[in-house]
């Protein structure tokens, strides 16, 4: 158990289960002495008193005893848990949780949970044709490793693309290929995050980046995302006073709230990061999804050193199978970021890469995400439709593939959510995109996955359940 979740009582109780587990498995026996108070305090990185806390609660409960001036001994078997014990893992990080992926595991008919766009307006054929032509072309592609940091061609061509596109220099060496850009987000937190370490992140956030920075034991601390950007007021008292390791953000139609940050605060932000020497991780999995006006360039292209990691995402609206995606790091990084990723995967698969590479380089991708934009617009503007007369409140997204809806407060969102799914019907529920886990009156809907008929049908059911 090397990382924990750090939150005031909680900590004592992890590590109160963490004895209890290595009992239940006996690996600590009958008699046999705990680690003294000052070593686990030291092992876990946790404060003394903690240790005791725990330790005083196993002697309460008749699991240790205690020895005159020598310590704490287990006082015999735990067998009434011994059966259930057997599956359950020591959790090296105890906070794991991914409340995100557990509501995908819903099966249900109106899905308006998944930020994922429809299958039926992915590139299907088009891709086929690319797997056929990548093995004709490199025959032994499944018979070696990719390298590390990715495909050297591939990551050519998309510097060349991030050049052409923001007119600002990147190498191709600072480009690492990412299996999705949630790999991107575990490789950040894995290296560069200890416990109790600071993090600043939006509230509300992308649910499934906030548990991954919490398994990693950080503390989150919530800076406003508002339809005009962030308070900078804010986030330069909060760099100030907690000296953050990083700030993980999603300034461009962010998830959930499809918000997009102007490109002054931009500018400033990466300036105050500059100064406070905080790494702005900048997650961009949705640049390209937009309705009417190109967003502004992202925050990596103000940067001229090591501030903004910047993690690009290809995965929506090309293949979320492939799952490809690439980071731009600073140099100083890169090193560190390798070695992560190699203990991960070795580096991604070099045929999706391939397939990947081929298709973004053909004429195909400008034609398609020119349809995707406008397929997406519609169903938005459907899904709008059906909430025209609900007096609820959002701000329609100018991209992005979420609506974030604020219901009356008296609406208890958890509970909603049980009611729908029992009528198949799944949204994702405020609260999963809070830093610091508080319930809330807003939903997340996603208007991507379903079609124009499931989203009017599904829309209806969800509004009569949710104001009758
Ligand atoms: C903000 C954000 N980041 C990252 C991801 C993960 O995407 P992928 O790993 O498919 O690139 C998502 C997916 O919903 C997202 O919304």
């Amino acid at each position: 158990m090397s990382k924990l979740h750090q939150s005031g009582d909680f900590l004592f109780k992890q590590i109160y289960d963490y004895v209890v587990h290595r009992i239940e498995r006996k690996e600590w026996k009958k008699d046999e002495k705990l680690p003294s108070v000052r070593q686990l305090a030291i092992e876990l990185n946790v404060n003394r008193l903690t240790v005791l806390k725990a330790y005083q609660l196993l002697k309460k409960e008749g699991i240790v005893y205690v020895k005159d001036k020598s310590g704490y001994y287990v006082l015999g078997d735990i067998q009434e848990h011994e059966k259930a014990s057997i599956h359950k893992p020591i959790l090296s990080l105890p906070q794991q949780q991914n409340r995100l992926s557990a509501i995908h595991q819903e099966k249900v008919i109106y899905n308006f949970s998944q930020a994922l766009i429809d299958p039926n307006l992915l590139p299907n054929h088009f891709l086929s044709d690319y797997v056929k032509k990548v093995f004709d072309l490199y025959p032994k592609v499944l018979s070696t490793y990719s390298t590390v940091q990715g495909d050297e061609e591939l990551r050519q061509l998309l510097t060349d693309y991030f050049v052409g596109q923001y007119k600002t220099y990147v190498e191709a060496d600072q480009l690492l290929i990412i299996s999705g850009s949630q790999q991107g987000i575990q490789l950040v937190a894995q290296t560069f995050i200890k416990p109790r370490d600071y993090v600043l992140i939006e509230r509300p956030s992308y649910s499934a980046a906030i548990d991954c920075f919490r398994a990693h034991g950080a503390k989150l601390i919530p800076i406003d995302i508002t339809p005009e950007g962030y308070h900078l007021q804010q986030v330069e008292q909060f760099m100030k006073q907690y000296k953050p390791r990083i700030f993980y953000l999603n300034p461009t139609f962010h998830n959930p709230t499809g918000y997009t940050v102007p490109p002054w605060q931009r500018k400033k932000l990466v300036e105050l990061a500059e100064t406070y020497r905080c790494l702005l991780v900048e997650d961009d999995a949705y640049h390209d999804i937009y309705f009417d006006e190109e967003p502004p360039p992202p925050l990596y292209t103000y940067d001229s050193g090591n501030t903004v990691l910047y993690i690009r995402s290809f995965c929506k609206y090309i293949s979320p199978g492939l799952r490809i995606a690439t980071m731009i790091c600073p140099v100083a990084l890169l090193q560190a970021l390798l070695t992560t990723k190699s203990l991960a995967d070795n580096g991604s698969p070099l045929l999706n890469q391939k397939i990947f590479m081929h298709y973004f380089s053909s004429l195909r991708l400008q034609q398609h995400i020119e349809k995707i934009r406008i397929a997406l617009q519609i169903r938005k503007e459907i899904m709008e439709e059906e909430l025209a007369n609900t007096g609820w409140s959002w701000i329609s997204p100018k991209g992005g593939l979420n609506l974030w809806v604020q219901l009356p407060s008296y609406l208890n969102t958890e509970h909603l959510y049980s009611q729908c799914l029992k009528e198949s019907i799944s949204f994702v529920p405020g609260s999963n995109c809070d830093p610091t886990y508080q319930s809330t009156s807003s939903i997340r809907l996603s208007y991507s996955y379903m079609n124009e008929r499931q989203i009017e049908e599904g829309m209806k059911r969800f509004v009569h359940l949710a104001t009758k």
